[in-house]
């Protein structure tokens, strides 16, 4: 037997892995983008669902539920932390780089492209009630959407949706085409998923608008940007690894990332 039996617990659990984290499924859909960027590299993803939505909730807790899972991924030895939630970075992406030493890359509604993609000058913006309030979204109007006009859309019940693998029930369909419908009737050629749940609603928010509606999801260009900051300490052998934690209801989280990423994904409880 080792004289230091302790001394194994001492190397992080997750020595080089990437860290990913959303408020739950959502950010499976910037995962999977990850993942098809990275196939060599040990993934770790986080479903923050016993505190889900963030959109809904006040600045201070998603701030503090952000701090929280981040510190923890920090602890466990990632070399990088994606914010996979647009919410949380909105919020809180700021305060998480202050606090932690592991690059954070973040994701954020794609409004700069989309206004290089509109022609009728008119886009629409996607995300939940937070994001569309945020002082960040505000920015980046200000700052790209000079002479567009950009309608900011909260969608009140989509997150609830896709937590639940609802994608392609009658309740879905009422719900994307309530708040699609207005944006495209008003001229919006262009929508942003603003929102990491969002992609999974994609078919249903691609027939309500149209065939000629670009829909754009940033989930690429953030996998892109978290290519760029690895740099050398990017792992180009081997398969890497992906692991699932969540801090709500482990046996329903189990069934939507079966769902969402697969039948061998296997969710593990992370403490509240
Ligand atoms: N997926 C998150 C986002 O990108 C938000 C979902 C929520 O409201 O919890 O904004």
């Amino acid at each position: 037997m080792s004289p230091h039996p302790t001394t194994a617990l001492a190397r992080p659990v997750f020595d080089h892995a990437i860290g990913v984290f959303d408020s739950g499924v959502g950010g499976l859909s910037v995962l999977r983008a990850i993942r098809a960027a990275l196939p060599s590299e040990d993934l770790v993803y986080v479903a923050d669902s016993g505190h889900a939505p963030y959109g809904d909730q006040n600045e201070s807790h998603i701030t503090q539920r952000t701090l929280t899972v981040g510190q923890w991924l920090a602890q466990q030895g990632v070399k990088a932390i994606t914010i996979a939630c647009n919410t949380a970075t909105v919020v809180a992406a700021r305060s998480l780089r202050e606090q932690t030493h592991v690059p954070v890359v973040a994701i954020e509604p794609a409004i700069k492209p989309a206004v290089a993609l509109t022609r009728t000058g008119v886009i629409g913006v996607l995300a939940t009630r937070q994001t569309v309030q945020s002082e960040s979204v505000a920015k980046l109007c200000t700052q790209y959407g000079e002479g567009k006009r950009i309608l900011l859309q909260a969608c009140p019940g989509w997150v609830e949706l896709v937590e639940q693998a609802n994608l392609h029930s009658p309740l879905t369909e009422a719900l994307v085409q309530q708040f699609v419908a207005p944006l495209v009737a008003q001229g919006a050629d262009t929508l942003v998923l603003g929102c990491t749940h969002y992609p999974f609603l994609r078919d249903a928010i691609q027939r309500v608008a149209g065939e000629g509606v670009h829909l754009l999801d940033p989930a690429e260009a953030v996998a892109r940007e978290l290519v760029r900051r690895l740099g050398q300490h990017r792992r180009t052998e081997g398969d890497g690894t992906t692991r699932f934690f969540t801090t709500g209801d482990v046996a329903q989280v189990q069934r939507v990332v079966a769902d969402l990423w697969g039948d061998d994904a296997v969710v593990q409880a992370l403490p509240s």
